[in-house]
């Protein structure tokens, strides 16, 4: 039926046959020149992060129909490539700013995350694929400063350009990035992790986006106030703004109408107030607290010494055991004292718990055994005391427990060193 279809369109409109080869076969031989001017060479970072999904995709390219290839997608009635989904297949070398690639206008999707451009300056070409929605260049490693020619993509609603760690320095200026905010009306996931932003104010991103459900800024030597009006966006699901050692957070009142599910606050200072309203996020599942106090922590590029920071006088407060979704809980480092609060048996759903580096003092409550999906259980270093509760050999999932460094009293029991 298909095709029948396709060749009473050719009949009908004999024009679109022609715009069909001729662009289509256009489109492939820009693809082999883009992929010639690279070597496959597998990267770590790909290896390690991308699973299954890492291999040499361009390797399969043969034959002259280029739709067909493997991460090439073409629009069915003129051929146009539409989409490109080059990540994590080992291309390796300097990306030319000429590159054929940028003669495919029609491109709707463009994911090259995971390869190794080695330290290519970024561009500006690219601010001409203005027909983007989703552009993903997650550890490419580009170097340099982002051009402002990329603000001109307006269509965006994913951008993702965040980096490996301390690996390549990759800049924004302080227009870019109020170009970027200003133009990408539509954007709803931003990651610009790792982008050093030192010249930038945080107040630029005062004005993104009432689409906005997922922004991640870490390690982005972020300075300013970061605005508050983002917390209320009504779709945010994502916020990361962990490892901006000077970055400041004005006291908040979190509301329980937020949708926030994930949110990294780690390695920054932030107001004692907030911790009374984190129990409002009932949607939450991933919870980074972790190092916002420490005595002396030096903070990759910047070197800040990072020496002071919220911490929680008095302890955890009860009202964590509402958080009844969350998976991962990482509060190490943060001064914490008093003691482990019982509610914290509440959260069945635990996998990850880090109260490590704290001053915690007390015993080991016995609801710790409810956590039966528990694979990580950090306790060391504290002040807990008492014996280790029989309640532990619930624990069947853990793959890491650490309670040393305490005052606690008794063994392990062999059950859980025996696994
Ligand atoms: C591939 O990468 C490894 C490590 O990054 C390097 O030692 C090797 O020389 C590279 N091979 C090619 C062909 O570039
Ligand atoms: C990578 O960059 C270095 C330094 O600029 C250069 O010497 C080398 O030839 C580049 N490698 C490739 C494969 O382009
Ligand atoms: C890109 O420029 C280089 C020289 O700068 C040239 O050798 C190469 O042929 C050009 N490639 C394309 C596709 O125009
Ligand atoms: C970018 O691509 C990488 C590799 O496929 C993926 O892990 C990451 O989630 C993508 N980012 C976005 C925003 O889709
Ligand atoms: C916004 O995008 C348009 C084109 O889409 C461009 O002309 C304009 O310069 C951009 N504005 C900024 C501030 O970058
Ligand atoms: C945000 O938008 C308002 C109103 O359009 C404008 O007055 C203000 O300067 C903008 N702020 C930033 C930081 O871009
Ligand atoms: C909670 O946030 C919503 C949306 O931002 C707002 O309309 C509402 O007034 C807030 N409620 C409280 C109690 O702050
Ligand atoms: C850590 O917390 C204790 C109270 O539990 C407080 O006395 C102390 O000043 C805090 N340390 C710092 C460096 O803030
Ligand atoms: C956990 O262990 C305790 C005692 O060790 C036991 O009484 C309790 O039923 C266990 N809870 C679950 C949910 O298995
Ligand atoms: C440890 O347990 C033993 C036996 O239960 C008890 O005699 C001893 O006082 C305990 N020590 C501490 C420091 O709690």
């Amino acid at each position: 039926m298909a095709s029948y279809l396709f060749l009473c369109l050719f009949l009908l409109f004999p024009h679109l046959y022609a715009s069909f080869s001729s662009s289509g076969s256009h489109s492939c031989s820009s693809l082999i020149q883009f992929k010639n001017s690279f070597s496959i060479n597998q990267t770590e970072d790909a290896y390690l992060s991308c699973g299954p999904k890492s291999y040499p995709k361009t390797n399969s390219w043969e034959g002259t129909d280029c739709c067909s290839w493997d991460g090439v997608t073409c629009d069915h009635l003129n051929a146009h490539v539409i989409a490109l989904d080059l990540s994590c297949s080992w291309l390796y070398g300097n990306f030319p700013s000429n590159t054929t690639l940028f003669l495919l206008p029609h491109l709707q999707k463009l994911n090259l995350a995971y390869n190794d451009f080695n330290l290519s300056k970024f561009p500006s070409e690219f601010g001409r694929f203005t027909s983007l929605f989703y552009l993903n260049l997650s550890r490419t490693g580009f170097a340099g400063e982002l051009p402002s020619q990329v603000s001109h993509l307006s269509k965006l609603v994913s951008l993702d350009l965040s980096l490996i760690n301390g690996h390549e320095q990759f800049t924004i200026e302080k227009h870019a990035l109020r170009g970027l905010v200003h133009n990408l009306t539509e954007v709803r996931h931003l990651f610009l992790d790792g982008m050093d932003m030192s010249s930038v104010n945080a107040h630029v991103f005062m004005n993104l986006s009432s689409s906005l459900r997922s922004l991640s800024l870490a390690n982005c030597d972020l300075q300013g106030k970061f605005p508050k009006n983002i917390f209320d966006l009504p779709n945010l699901n994502l916020l990361n703004l962990g490892s901006n050692p000077i970055l400041s957070l004005d006291p908040l009142k979190l509301n329980r109408s937020s949708n926030l599910e994930h949110l990294d606050l780690s390695f920054m200072p932030f107001s004692t107030e907030f911790i009374d309203s984190v129990d409002n996020l009932q949607a939450l599942k991933y919870l980074d607290l972790s190092g916002s106090f420490f005595s002396s922590v030096s903070i990759r590029k910047s070197g800040y010494l990072f020496t002071g920071g919220a911490n929680f006088f008095g302890g955890l407060p009860d009202s964590m055991g509402n958080l009844v979704s969350l998976k991962f809980l990482d509060l190490s480092n943060s001064n914490l004292s008093g003691t482990v609060p019982r509610s914290l048996g509440n959260l069945l759903q635990l996998t990850h718990l880090d109260l490590s580096g704290n001053q915690l003092s007390g015993q080991i409550p016995r609801s710790l055994g409810n956590h039966l999906q528990l694979t990580l259980l950090d306790l060391s270093q504290n002040q807990l005391s008492g014996q280790i509760p029989s309640s532990i050999l619930n624990l069947t999932q853990l793959e890491s427990l650490r309670i040393s460094e305490n005052s606690l009293n008794g063994s392990i029991p062999d059950e859980l060193i025996l696994k």
